[in-house]
């Protein structure tokens, strides 16, 4: 069984369609075992509480710097034995603590095709840009934001006739896929090594 820690600072749809898709058996030997936010009042705060998933949230203000609130997250997860963190719309970059600990160990979710449209509102971006075709991409987590080594990418057409609505429909409709799928295929090697 692999272990995970999803983090979010947001709605936690993502994490929503990770615990669903271990509900319904569509990934199977993975737990979700912890829910890190950055945000005590995030809706994924609250999914997670009525999912009965333990939470660590805290604010970054109440710490002196990144150092210290990592220390404190990555003492959660060695608690939680988590082997495996899965960033979903977490909107903070990662230092060198939790980077080190989790070595390979970390995955990211993005609403662009990536190297395009890094950082926040890439959905705006893209729509901003006008370009004819953005996407979904996961990729493993390194100290750059929206970079690292990518795992799976999938486009989505941008027509005349959508709006930031309906693109941004479509677009989580593929990461609620895309994402729990990597998850799995992650969890397939870590069963056979
Ligand atoms: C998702 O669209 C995710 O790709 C994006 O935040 C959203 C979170 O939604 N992440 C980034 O932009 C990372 N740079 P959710 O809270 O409903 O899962």
């Amino acid at each position: 069984m692999m272990k995970i820690a999803v983090f979010a600072s947001g709605t936690g749809s993502n994490f929503e369609a990770i615990l669903e898709s271990i509900q319904l058996k569509k990934i199977k030997n993975v737990e979700v075992v912890l829910l890190v936010s950055d945000n005590p009042n995030a809706l994924a705060v609250t999914k997670a509480k009525n999912a009965s998933i333990p939470v660590f949230s805290f604010q970054a203000k109440d710490y002196p710097d990144k150092l210290t609130y990592e220390q404190e997250v990555l003492e959660k997860l060695t608690n939680h034995q988590v082997d495996f963190i899965v960033l979903a719309g977490y909107m903070r970059l990662l230092g060198p603590v939790l980077l080190k600990a989790y070595d390979g160990k970390i995955i990211n979710v993005h609403p662009s095709l990536l190297p395009a449209f890094k950082g926040k509102d890439a959905i705006g971006q893209a729509l901003d840009y006008g370009v004819k075709v953005t996407g979904v991409t996961v990729h493993f987590v390194d100290e750059g934001m929206d970079t690292g080594p990518i795992i799976a990418q999938e486009s989505v057409p941008v027509t005349m006739s959508m709006t930031r609505e309906t693109l941004t429909i479509k677009i989580q409709e593929i990461e609620h896929r895309l994402l729990p799928e990597v998850i799995q295929s992650l969890a397939n090697k870590e069963t056979t090594i």
